[in-house]
């Protein structure tokens, strides 16, 4: 679905990727670990068209996408929630929400300013918005409150939800977990198996290594801009290498 070729980006004269590559399956959850300044947000930001590779390709459903806008992305099904989870703090709930569903315009249009949250499911918009309030209730009740207000769990989920509204084939997670109290992380990673569940492909990025492997077919370690290590997520729990470096073991 998602493959990555020999790929290099820089920040001016330092360069962050050193020549990346990986594979990503249709229905797959795979999960990029490693350190702080690793590269993975870098990898991310390459993916979705935020930051242009100065090697190297990147196909998505058999389409070269290297040097596609990142609206574009969004498009063609590749939707990115950054790290630090940057939802619309003055804008509500709802408004962050309909902001997700940019690129079903004309379905947007034929949707009334404000209409009433819809009880089945009408297409478009309200279909959206009522699969990702099944998924978060909570947002459905604060669906008038402003989105600064919500806690930093919710915040995270304002910000997936926000990413699911346009429908993405493949999911990019840039640190979900990050600052969050270990009962809404147990939330959120069982968020991302459901929403994989749902059909939606998800590269996950980590620093709880722990948990995403455990949830990911595929993991992969990031060194330095270099993938060092690859393989199925339950067998990289068991690898040494990767227990003393980070699973504290
Ligand atoms: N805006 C930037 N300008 C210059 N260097 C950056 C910038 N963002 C990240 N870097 C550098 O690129 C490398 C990779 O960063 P990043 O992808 O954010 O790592 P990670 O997400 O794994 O913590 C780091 O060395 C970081 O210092
Ligand atoms: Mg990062």
């Amino acid at each position: 679905m998602l493959e990555l070729k020999d790929i290099r980006t820089s920040y001016g004269p330092i360069e962050a990727l050193k020549g990346i590559s990986l594979k990503i399956d249709q229905g797959e959850i795979v999960c990029l670990i490693g350190s702080n300044g690793a590269g993975k947000s870098t990898t991310l930001m390459t993916i979705s068209g935020i930051l242009r590779p100065t090697g190297g390709s990147i196909s998505f459903m058999g389409k070269n996408i290297t040097d596609a806008p990142p609206h574009r992305i969004v498009e063609m099904g590749i939707s990115h929630v950054p790290e630090g989870r940057r939802i619309f703090p003055k804008l509500t709930v709802r408004e962050n929400l309909e902001m997700g569903a940019y690129t079903i315009p004309r379905r947007l249009k034929t949707t009334p300013p404000n209409p009433p949250l819809s009880k089945g499911g009408a297409g478009g918009v309200i279909a959206q918005l009522d699969k990702v309030h099944g998924m978060f209730p909570v947002l459905k009740e604060r669906w008038k409150q402003l989105g600064g207000t919500l806690s930093g769990g919710e915040q995270q989920m304002l910000a997936i939800s926000r990413a699911l509204m346009s429908e993405p084939k493949l999911l990019l997670l840039d640190e979900p977990s990050l600052g969050l109290a270990p009962l809404i992380v147990s939330k959120i990673f069982k968020a991302i198996r459901d929403i994989n569940q749902s059909g939606v492909t998800v590269l996950l990025v980590e620093q709880n290594a722990h948990a995403a492997l455990n949830l990911s077919n595929i993991g992969y370690v990031l060194e330095n801009g270099t993938i060092t290590l690859q393989g199925i997520g339950r067998e990289l729990l068991n690898n040494e290498q990767i227990k003393k470096a980070y699973l504290g073991e």
